[in-house]
């Protein structure tokens, strides 16, 4: 079709949207106007599927009615923008398409105007009729907006969509404020590195984007805000896997007055409302809790999947006297021997744990190996990987005794230093779970949900030699711990938690310090200088000498949750233009250089370098 052919919009605004259409329009007259999904020619007739935001409905070209609207409908291709007027008639509906909302009619056209038209596409983007589009990533983010018109990408919008009012109808009924923070800011440690904007006006100076709205919230409360919450853009230029995006969003809020147990009962509104408003689903309430070191000692992770059991068990004290000269020396060094019982995979050969052993626990884990006691299903009794000399069977027994594994089961153990060997045992627990099958994107649950409680204030960076805030460094010790701060840092526990979702950590937060002296302590526990909270952090000292009332919040990875909802696989299925793995954006193609004059403006001069630093 030449550029002459394309025609003016004479029908006017469309009567209904390609969604809308149902047996009780029989007979009415309709203008649809959308996209060209599918056609076909069959026996004389042309039948177009015709797409937009709504659904699809089947429009009918008769070339015996309208002669010359069907010759025009000949010229149809994929992705073509037309306007159709035509009579709503009842159709026969063919089984494969009953789950189509529009199925029981089509559209009879009289008239139709092609509105646009489109060249051939890259991949194919309709997903009707089993016609899946098989193109990269790369391809599907540089024609992102083809992508997008995709059913399972536009559902999932959608669904993002839907959480943003719930999250907002919400936090307006429990008398939360929604306030807008800078996003040129002073960087806030939050552990990632920041994103930095060079200032014009003052030349060798840099605005940086938050890596979360921390400091601000926290003085909204000293402001007098009392409840604050905000669905807000976070920025962290970090290695970027499945689950992280360098842009990403938060549903961030602040409580003045609260308590850890008040931050619970609040977010577990939140979060019940968005199942009950998205899923339809009502979730039982409280959310179980665990404290951090039972999650760790229990699953070796902080953020333990429940969807199934598969406890870790320590069976170090079980092994003593054993003479097993590899537990005895490692429990001598303070270590621990972690045992996990695999239901059903006592008849495991021996090659596929010999690979176990080798690809995930020595290479992967950088572990130091894997045992096993097998029990095989038909009865034959314990078969040690370890040999009878070295490990007596009755240690053995004892060990299995106490992880509870039957006949048919399977016992893994790995022995190391603690916690490093828990969390290794934790990574395996999910390794062995997945080729299982127990881990699942499903959409439909199960949801298990779970607060870990009682994290550690600080960690030891070995490196760096000095203790880094595992939360930040606004977070409060517990009450009881408080005095450990200046004698024994590395001991004290802080009022912070995560809530978990099926093994991913969809939120996290902590009562926070409001008194400028403990404030001070703990950048003195983390090492930064008087000098230098002044000059970093010198505005929340200040804030905190003016009545700061005590408070606390929390803040939700709003992507994740979009993410587990939808049962995507990786983020990058519901933000609608992500970053690539390289921290890219292919359709826009940024980052891209700029204009020597522009950074001249910027008082910035560049450094040729071969390799970007990593
Ligand atoms: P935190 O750093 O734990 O806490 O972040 C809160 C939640 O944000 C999500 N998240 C991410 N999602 C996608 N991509 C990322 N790169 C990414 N990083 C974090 C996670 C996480 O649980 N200021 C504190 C909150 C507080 O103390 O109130 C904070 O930002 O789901």
């Amino acid at each position: 079709m030449s550029v002459s052919q394309f025609q003016v919009d004479t029908h006017g605004h469309r009567t209904h949207t390609c969604g809308e259409l149902r047996t009780e329009h029989i007979g009415q007259t309709a203008v649809l106007k959308g996209w060209v999904d599918t056609r076909r020619d069959l026996g004389g007739l042309i039948f177009v599927d015709l797409r937009d935001r709504y659904g699809i409905t089947q429009i009918v070209f008769n070339p015996q009615d309208n002669p010359e609207t069907a010759k025009l409908a000949e010229s149809l291709r994929f992705e073509f923008v037309i306007s159709v007027k035509g009579k709503v008639v009842g159709r026969e509906v063919e089984a494969k398409n009953t789950e189509l909302a529009t199925a029981s009619i089509e559209l009879e056209a009289q008239d139709m105007l092609i509105l646009n038209t489109s060249e051939p596409l890259p991949f194919m983007v309709s997903t009707h009729e089993g016609k899946q589009s098989n193109a990269s990533d790369d391809l599907r983010l540089k024609y992102r907006y083809l992508d997008l018109r995709r059913t399972e990408l536009k559902e999932n919008v959608m669904l993002r969509h839907r959480v943003y009012q719930s999250v907002r109808r919400f936090y307006d009924g429990e008398q939360f404020v929604e306030v807008e923070t800078p996003v040129l800011m002073k960087s806030t440690p939050e552990g990632a590195r920041d994103y930095l904007v060079p200032s014009r006006v003052h030349a060798g100076k840099f605005f940086a984007l938050p890596q979360s709205p921390q400091t601000y919230k926290q003085i909204l409360m000293v402001a007098g805000f009392d409840r604050y919450f905000q669905i807000v853009k976070c920025f962290r230029d970090e290695d970027l896997r499945a689950d992280r995006q360098p842009e990403f969003t938060q549903i961030d809020v602040e409580m003045t007055f609260a308590t850890e147990d008040l931050i619970y009962k609040t977010a577990e509104g939140m979060i019940s409302a968005i199942w009950k408003d998205v899923k339809g689903v009502d979730l039982e309430l409280p959310f179980p809790r665990m404290s951090y070191d039972s999650a760790i000692r229990k699953y070796g992770s902080d953020k333990p999947d429940l969807r199934f059991e598969m406890e870790l068990h320590d069976v170090t004290s079980v092994f003593a006297g054993s003479g097993f000269k590899v537990f005895d020396s490692i429990a001598d060094d303070g270590g621990a021997v972690v045992a996990m019982v695999v239901p059903g995979w006592g008849d495991t050969g021996r090659g596929k744990l010999d690979k176990l052993d080798k690809d995930i626990v020595r290479h992967k884990l950088k572990g130091g190996g894997l045992f096993h006691f097998r029990l095989p299903s038909d009865g034959t009794g314990i078969q040690s990987s370890v040999k009878e000399e070295a490990l007596p069977l009755s240690f053995v027994q004892k060990a299995i005794d106490q992880t509870g594994a039957s006949t048919g089961d399977l016992v893994l153990v790995i022995a190391g230093p603690s916690p490093k060997v828990f969390e290794q045992m934790g990574s395996l627990r999910l390794h062995v779970a997945t080729e299982m099958g127990l881990i699942s994107d499903n959409a439909n649950g199960p949801w298990k949900f779970l607060w870990v409680t009682d994290f550690p204030l600080l960690e030891y960076d070995e490196e760096a030699g000095r203790f880094h805030a595992m939360h930040h460094p606004f977070t409060s010790p517990a009450a009881a711990d408080m005095a450990k701060l200046g004698t024994d840092p590395g001991a004290v526990r802080a009022q912070a938690y995560d809530i978990v979702l099926n093994g991913s950590e969809i939120g996290g937060g902590s009562i926070r310090i409001h008194r400028a002296d403990v404030q001070q302590m703990m950048f003195d526990a983390l090492g930064i200088g008087k000098e230098e909270a002044q000059t970093r952090f010198g505005f929340l000292l200040d804030a905190f000498k003016y009545g700061a009332p005590p408070h606390g919040g929390i803040a939700f990875g709003l992507d994740r949750i979009v993410m587990l909802l939808t049962g995507a696989s990786s983020l990058r299925d519901v933000i609608v233009f992500p970053k690539t793995q390289s921290a890219q954006e292919p359709m826009v193609q940024s980052p891209d250089v700029v204009d020597d004059h522009q950074l001249a403006d910027l008082h910035i001069q560049l450094i040729k370098k071969d390799k970007p630093s990593a």
